[in-house]
């Protein structure tokens, strides 16, 4: 199969493109990114002799024409977007170009230019269902409700590809996965930063309270769900995928402060000094937590990493990679 991975050189594409050359080799991958944060997470694949990567805009329809035709591209996984609901409230009109008409794009360049038609499998959110209280869970039948600009292009490009199906007869499967944690990722994002600020001694900026609560799912298990859903699910399928692990924003922060004391060698207490409350988010959702269950019952998949093993590997990776750390930063 000749697949299109878009967003490649993000946190999730990127270990999704590493996994996929691992796990299918009968596949040929070729890979779309903008770079919006630069090269660092392309280092692991760019000389597989199975992937091609191709620097560019997924708004841009002529290139995507063009990659449908010349690399006879059969099936897409699209991870790429404008991520951070801080940058669509500073910038909602591009977030919404990048989200909802990137999406368009590839999906017209399947309609129109797939000579051979696989299937198209979107990485969505959990935020397009908006926040809920302290009980229960979304799942695949929860009303689309979303509250800051991310989460609305999100759920637009969901129900673009929802049409398509319906509409072309397209192929397609979707993801709504709660946060994703892990190697790679870029410390604009909240567990990396905390991270990445906590060893150099920066304050660990804390929005509100820091009672929001999140759910958590280490990378390597959402990629694992989105093989098992590309290969398996019905056309036409979403399914909520969550870790399964429920936190407090300050206590995971708090977590994190004592784990890197530890690894510092630093006296008790030290790291949490640095932490900083800082003025909320607007719309900032209160909890998202994501019922799995029928991803478990329909294709058999469940978290395979658990909460305490992803982030001691995540936190080892981030001390052992500051050489990735200064090439991101410099980057920007
Ligand atoms: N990280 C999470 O916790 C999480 C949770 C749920 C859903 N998602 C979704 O997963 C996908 C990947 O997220 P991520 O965390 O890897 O984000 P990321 O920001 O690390 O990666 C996104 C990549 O998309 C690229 N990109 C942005 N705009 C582009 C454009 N117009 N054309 C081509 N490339 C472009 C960027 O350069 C970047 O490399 C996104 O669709 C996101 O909405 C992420």
């Amino acid at each position: 199969m000749n697949l299109l991975v878009t967003g490649s050189a993000g946190f999730i594409g990127a270990n999704l493109v590493r996994y996929w050359l691992d796990n299918h080799p009968n596949d040929s991958v070729v890979s779309l990114d903008k770079l919006v944060y630069g090269r660092a997470n392309l280092a692991e694949f760019i000389d597989h002799p199975r992937h091609t990567f191709v620097q560019g805009d997924i708004a841009d329809a002529e290139l995507i024409e063009r990659l449908f035709v010349e690399h006879r591209i059969e099936s897409v996984i699209h991870a790429a977007a404008q991520s951070h609901v801080d940058v669509s409230i500073q910038d909602p009109v591009g977030t919404i170009h990048a989200n909802v008409i990137g999406t368009a794009a590839l999906l017209e360049g399947m309609r129109r230019h797939a000579k051979v038609r696989g299937r198209f499998h979107l990485v969505s959110t959990d935020e397009v269902f908006g926040s809920l209280g302290d009980q229960d869970a979304f799942r695949e039948t929860s009303p689309y409700s979303p509250n800051n600009p991310y989460s609305a292009s999100k759920a637009a490009s969901d129900h673009l590809v929802r049409a398509y199906h319906r509409t072309f007869g397209i192929d397609v499967s979707i993801t709504n996965c709660s946060n994703n944690y892990g190697p790679h990722q870029y410390p604009d994002k909240f567990l990396p930063k905390m991270i990445c600020n906590g060893v150099d001694g920066q304050p660990l900026p804390v929005y509100g309270d820091g009672k929001n609560i999140r759910e958590w799912l280490f990378v390597d298990d959402h990629c694992r769900a989105i093989d098992l859903i590309f290969h398996n699910a019905k056309p036409g399928s979403a399914y909520c995928v969550g870790g399964r692990a429920e936190w407090q924003n300050i206590e995971l922060v708090h977590l994190l402060c004592e784990i890197l004391d530890e690894k510092l060698d630093r006296p008790a207490g030290t790291t949490a000094r640095q932490i900083a409350f800082v003025a909320d988010r607007p719309g900032h959702d209160y909890r998202y937590a994501m019922d799995s269950s029928r991803l478990r019952s329909d294709l058999g998949w469940s978290p395979q990493v658990s909460f305490e093993d992803g982030l001691e590997t995540t936190v080892n990776w981030y001390l052992s990679r500051p050489d990735w750390i200064e090439e991101v930063r410099a980057s920007r």
